[in-house]
């Protein structure tokens, strides 16, 4: 390549990676500040895209989120783990979990972590906040969830709890559909 190619390229691929930046802020509602994993000690793990619900229960007042129960699929449209609250906190109150799914990830043992949300900023009316979480217990595989330090929630689409609270009665349960990609964090 010729030296004005060679320049061109060069700005070329700047110009695409700002535009990555510019792209990825947007996703996070113009504020990535406060989600963002400490700039050093940390690495992206993997990366999965999430389909599944929020759980809310009306609590008389008000619907409360109880629980969110999702599948993480790979690159591949593969469903590779899962996503809940444990029905019992761990022993620092916390309950999002992330757990692998050994027969669906050749070679990959069983791993999960627990975590606490430590920071979230708002997307959109309908739309439940981008977070970050802090794990608080992990086990298994130090190479995928066993290891991982922090997860970031980006990307969210729907999922916040109904609107109305007409006709709602104590102890009603409803399920609202959400979309989102989770990012792993693992020492660097
Ligand atoms: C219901 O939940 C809302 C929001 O968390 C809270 O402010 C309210 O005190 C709760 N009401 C009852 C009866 O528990
Ligand atoms: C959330 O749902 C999952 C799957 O049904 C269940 O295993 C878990 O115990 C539930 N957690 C809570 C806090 O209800």
């Amino acid at each position: 390549m010729n030296t004005p190619l060679r320049l061109a390229a060069t700005l070329l691929a700047l110009l695409s990676l700002a535009l990555c930046a510019a792209a990825t802020a947007r996703d996070l509602g113009d504020s990535t500040s406060s989600i963002d994993i400490p700039r050093y000690g940390y690495e992206l793990g993997h990366t999965l895209h999430v389909k599944g619900y929020q759980h809310y229960r009306f609590n008389g007042t008000a619907w409360v989120g109880f629980n969110a129960t999702a599948n993480l699929y790979d690159q591949h449209k593969q469903e590779v783990c899962v996503h809940y609250y444990l029905l019992q906190a761990d022993a620092l109150g916390r309950q999002p979990t992330w757990e692998s799914l050994p027969n669906k990830m050749r070679g990959v043992l069983c791993s999960s972590v627990t975590c606490k949300s430590v920071a979230q900023v708002g997307v959109d009316q309908v739309s439940i906040p981008c977070v970050l979480l802090k794990s608080t217990q992990s086990a298994g595989n130090e190479k995928y969830f066993g290891g991982v330090a922090f997860v970031r929630r980006i990307n969210t689409k729907h999922g916040l709890a109904p609107i109305s609270t007409k006709r709602a009665h104590e102890g009603d349960v409803k399920k609202s559909t959400y979309t989102c990609d989770y990012s792993f964090y693992l020492p660097a």
